[in-house]
């Protein structure tokens, strides 16, 4: 996120734009937390997680008397642009704003979810795997030493991105994943493999949803009661921490992109990346539109799951 204002304020200022930063997100725009930005405000940012512009979920930006608040404090300070860093949310709320107020504004994917169409990765992403991946190589050395089947819950909201690739990368012996919900019953299937007879302990990872590690582990207490269960929560620690090389470079490219966009007269756009490029996406479409993971990663863990 940091990676990512700073290199929006950057870009700016190097077009000889002024810039705005808007703290706590919608909530700030509505009170008018606004303070203007040189290119200082975002010296030593670029290593840092979590957001110095801080963040906030606003109930009232959804009301129309919210964002006609917003819409005043924009004209206020004389703002000609939006660039909103965000997820679906904060993508949503943009598309609304530009709607309702006709004003220019550009998405930058941030998330660590990886939902929105039209990017191969968002902005937090990367980290977050990787954060997930050294927790699962510790959990194994319990798991191991104990030969314990650990479910590990993974954030990712709807989203089974988080959990299927960290799930390769951890070596881990399956991924329950919402995407994937053909399968009748996936809990069935892992253990009917019987993985956990040719192991000494296995890692299933979870996604959060509907349940998420402890509604597995509950089962296979229950229906398995011979397994030695354990549950371990990852929650907020996949949301902190210094970014990847990947997610500074990619928050510096978009937000880079996005200062271009504006020069070139885009508008409501979520600017994105695909095949290593620079892509320009509807916002109504990078908020709608499915994002399916792809089935060779699924297959590509059950294969080597062996
Ligand atoms: O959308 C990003 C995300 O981290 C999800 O993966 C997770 O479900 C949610 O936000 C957590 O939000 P909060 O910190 O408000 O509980």
């Amino acid at each position: 996120m940091n990676a990512a204002i700073r290199a929006v304020t950057r870009a700016a200022i190097y077009e000889g734009w002024r810039v705005f930063g808007v703290y706590r997100g919608w909530e700030g725009l509505i009170m008018g937390d606004i303070k203007e930005f040189n290119s200082a405000s975002v010296s030593n940012t670029i290593q840092r997680g979590g957001t110095i512009l801080k963040t906030a979920r606003s109930e009232e930006f959804r009301t129309p008397e919210g964002r006609a608040k917003a819409a005043a404090n924009i004209k206020k300070f004389g703002l000609d642009a939006l660039v909103v860093i965000g997820g679906n949310g904060s993508l949503a709320g943009a598309q609304v704003l530009a709607a309702e107020y006709d004003i220019p504004v550009i998405g930058l994917p941030g998330t660590i979810d990886n939902d929105l169409y039209g990017t191969d990765s968002t902005i937090g992403y990367d980290t977050a795997l990787n954060t997930i991946m050294e927790c699962v190589d510790k959990i194994r050395d319990t798991a191991n030493s104990h030969d314990r089947i650990f479910f590990v819950e993974v954030m990712g909201r709807d989203a089974g991105f988080l959990t299927q690739n960290s799930a390769i990368a951890a070596g881990a012996e399956a991924a329950i994943i919402p995407e994937d919900q053909t399968d009748i019953d996936q809990l069935a299937t892992f253990i009917g493999r019987g993985i956990r007879k040719s192991k000494n302990s296995s890692i299933v990872l979870v996604s959060e949803k509907d349940g998420g590690a402890m509604h597995y582990a509950e089962r296979v207490r229950q229906e398995y009661p011979e397994y030695n269960v354990k549950v371990s929560i990852l929650g907020h620690l996949q949301r902190g921490g210094s970014p990847t090389a990947y997610d500074r470079i990619l928050a510096s490219r978009l937000g880079v992109a996005s200062i271009e966009a504006l020069k070139e007269g885009q508008r409501n756009i979520m600017v994105g990346i695909k095949n290593d490029q620079i892509v320009y996406v509807p916002i109504s479409r990078a908020i709608k539109m499915d994002k399916p993971i792809e089935k060779e990663l699924i297959n590509v863990l059950s294969i080597l799951s062996i």
